[in-house]
């Protein structure tokens, strides 16, 4: 596998456009985790994915497209409210599901008649795009690309924790764009625009405040559409990780034996004899860096990581979410 700096670039976004035809994968960051890509219009280069990643084939996909005029494409019915989160939000860490149109493949969708739709902000997405859409003449064209971790794992906020994540598993003809560290830092937020009404699937960088301002609606808060990042357990390192507050921090020992790993903002102090992760100073810090620490605590082979959760303004309540299912056991 090549790593690529940012400095050279145009050769290797066409590379990676055209990769996933001749069977090689591609890791492409966006802001707000590192995806594994592959035309959204080729079945093998899909079904390669899944294989990777050892992520069931009833999982969606999230479709990649370089401007919110394609939605139209890959949406068979776009509600009014759909075109006002699309028009602030994109692009940026938004996935739209909307009902699907004859475009978006079974192999995609997971065999539901919705499909996810974004527009990543990040310079290599729109240019491995860009590059895409002058290969083939479809301005609609979109790249698959789930977060690029296996099956259930902390998704990658870099283009190294890619290379760790797949060591072994993907080789030499792979390419990994390398982005640097994500800004964002959690998974895009999914809003489920199938119905009268939003509904929240996934928490992200976009809010239910920004949802209810954008759209004048309360946003629906369950779905039945499934959605695997929204899976009791999901986001999970090796080491145990257990949820705590402050003072609960401030009461526990470390004994000899144990390894433990503490997450919390910087206002919280660290026990004595324990592993400070990361001490974020804001709700946004703390999602930037959370996939991160947990990455770091199975590298210093910690048994236990024991967070502290952020209020749920802002970036906060997708840390409580994530945080949450990497807890669920
Ligand atoms: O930030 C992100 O969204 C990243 C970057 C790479 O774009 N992608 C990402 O993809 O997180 P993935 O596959 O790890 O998570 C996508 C989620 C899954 O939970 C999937 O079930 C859900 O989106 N999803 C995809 N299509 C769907 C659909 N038609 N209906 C409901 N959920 C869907
Ligand atoms: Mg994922």
């Amino acid at each position: 596998m090549r790593l690529n700096g940012p400095m050279q670039l145009t050769a290797d976004y066409r590379v990676a456009a055209v990769r996933p035809r001749d069977g090689g994968l591609v890791a492409v960051p966006t802001e707000t985790v590192y995806g594994l890509a592959a035309r959204a219009d080729d079945a093998h280069a899909v079904a390669r994915i899944y294989a990777a990643k050892g992520r069931p084939a009833d999982h969606p996909l999230i479709v990649h497209v370089a401007q919110a005029l394609a939605l139209d494409e890959w949406a068979d019915f776009v509600p009014e409210y759909a075109r006002r989160l699309a028009s602030e939000f994109w692009p940026g860490p938004m996935t739209l599901v909307v009902r699907r149109s004859a475009r978006a493949g079974d192999f995609v969708t997971g065999g539901q008649d919705s499909v996810a739709v974004r527009v990543s902000s990040h310079p290599m997405m729109d240019a491995t795009l860009s590059a895409l859409i002058s290969l083939t003449g479809d301005p609609a064209i979109g790249i698959a690309a789930p977060s690029a971790n296996r099956f259930g794992r902390v998704s990658p906020t870099s283009a190294k924790h890619v290379l760790d994540e797949f060591s072994g598993i993907i080789g030499d003809e792979d390419l990994v764009l390398d982005g640097g560290e994500s800004t964002i830092g959690v998974e895009s937020t999914i809003i489920d625009c199938t119905d009268d009404i939003p509904r929240l699937l996934r928490a992200g960088a976009v809010t239910v405040d920004d949802i209810v301002r954008v759209t004048g609606l309360t946003p629906g808060m369950t779905s039945p559409v499934r959605a695997s990042g929204t899976l009791d357990s999901h986001y999970a390192p090796t080491a145990d990780v257990v949820i705590t507050d402050a003072s609960g921090l401030g009461a526990t020992h470390a004994t000899d034996e144990a390894r433990i790993g503490v997450l919390a903002l910087a206002s919280v102090p660290t026990p004595i004899g324990m592993v400070r992760l990361s001490a974020p100073e804001t709700n946004d810090d703390y999602a930037r860096v959370l996939y991160a620490a947990l990455r770091e605590a199975d590298a210093l082979q910690l048994t236990t990581v024991l967070a502290v959760l952020p209020d749920d303004s802002g970036l906060g309540a997708a840390v409580i979410d994530r945080l949450r299912r990497a807890a669920h056991s």
